[in-house]
């Protein structure tokens, strides 16, 4: 198996909801154009460290069918190893793939954890190349636990989330209707049933990488477009929420993608994650969502 290092260097940023029409300019460029950046703003949080996508790639192919999906495809390879030694990640499943970032400070670290496991290749200048690993741990005596409790608040809106993607040269069809979901509208076609419903989060997910377009978006809002423009797994699978944090979970603390990806793992449930800003999101296919509602309510302050 083949890690790959890429060669963007990511910031995770925020703008509250109440300041969007100070940079709808800025984020439809960022999103749908080439730009790169938004430019800076008091109204603009940024987390201050600087992030590197890790990508795996599984050799073969051959097997690629029966792989599980998602996080718990690199669980145990990937996230656990990183956990145990202390270093944080941001995770970002797209339909594509799944993106591991780490900050830049900690590759020397990542590369180490991950070498006996992994090829690992960077991208430099467009160039594959072999990554260096300079043998530097972190210090990090990984505690052998058994376990690994769930430490934050767990909850799971109503929604049914879909993973979609979109192929580019269709983006011009829906630029309008995207352009509305991102900054115009509360998420859902009837603002009276969202508000009855409290259970709901609002929740779109927007990608594009090196070309590649990857929307996550609940049922109510796929509505709303062509029917025929999105592609969705053969299965058509819905996948419904556990979303993780009370208060904001910050940029620092370890091991909270793998608390909730180990258990999945270990009961073989697919899963995509997505980290943000504030909190992270992990979605499981919805006939899933209660055994794994009762497991990771379990290993909340777990006694065995
Ligand atoms: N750093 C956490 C971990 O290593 C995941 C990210 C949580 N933070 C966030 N802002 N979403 O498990």
């Amino acid at each position: 198996m083949e890690l790959h290092i890429l060669e963007h260097r990511l910031q995770v940023a925020s703008v509250a909801k109440e300041s969007i029409p100070l940079f709808t300019y800025g984020l439809i460029k960022l999103a749908f154009l080439s730009s790169k950046t938004l430019p800076s703003s008091e109204h603009l949080s940024v987390a201050d460290a600087t992030w590197l996508a890790l990508n795996v790639v599984s050799g073969g192919g051959s097997f690629s069918s029966s792989q599980p999906i998602g996080v718990t495809k690199i669980a145990k390879s990937v996230i656990a190893p990183l956990a145990d030694q202390n270093i944080s990640v941001f995770m970002l499943s797209t339909y594509q793939t799944d993106f591991i970032l780490v900050r830049e400070r900690d590759l020397p670290f990542v590369t180490h954890t991950l070498s006996s496991e992994f090829t690992i290749l960077r991208v430099v200048n467009g160039e594959t190349v072999a990554a260096e690993n300079l043998g530097i741990t972190n210090g990090f005596m990984k505690s052998k636990m058994v376990q690994r409790p769930v430490i934050h608040p767990l909850s799971s809106p109503s929604n049914r989330f879909c993973v979609t993607s979109l192929d580019p040269d269709t983006l011009p069809a829906v630029a309008t209707l995207l352009m509305d979901v991102m900054f115009y509208s509360s998420g859902v076609k009837d603002p009276m049933a969202a508000g009855e419903d409290c259970g709901h989060i609002r929740f779109f997910s927007f990608s594009l990488i090196e070309g590649y377009i990857s929307l996550v978006m609940d049922v109510q809002t796929q509505q709303r477009f062509p029917s025929n423009l999105l592609f969705t797994s053969a299965s058509g699978e819905l996948w419904k929420m556990v979303r993780i944090g009370g208060q904001p979970l910050g940029f620092d603390e370890c091991g909270i993608v793998a608390q909730i990806s180990e258990p999945l793992a270990a009961a073989d449930i697919p899963a995509y994650y997505i980290s943000t800003f504030k909190f992270d999101h992990a979605l499981v296919p919805e006939e899933n969502i209660n055994g794994v509602i009762h497991a990771l309510k379990v290993s909340h302050g777990g006694t065995h």
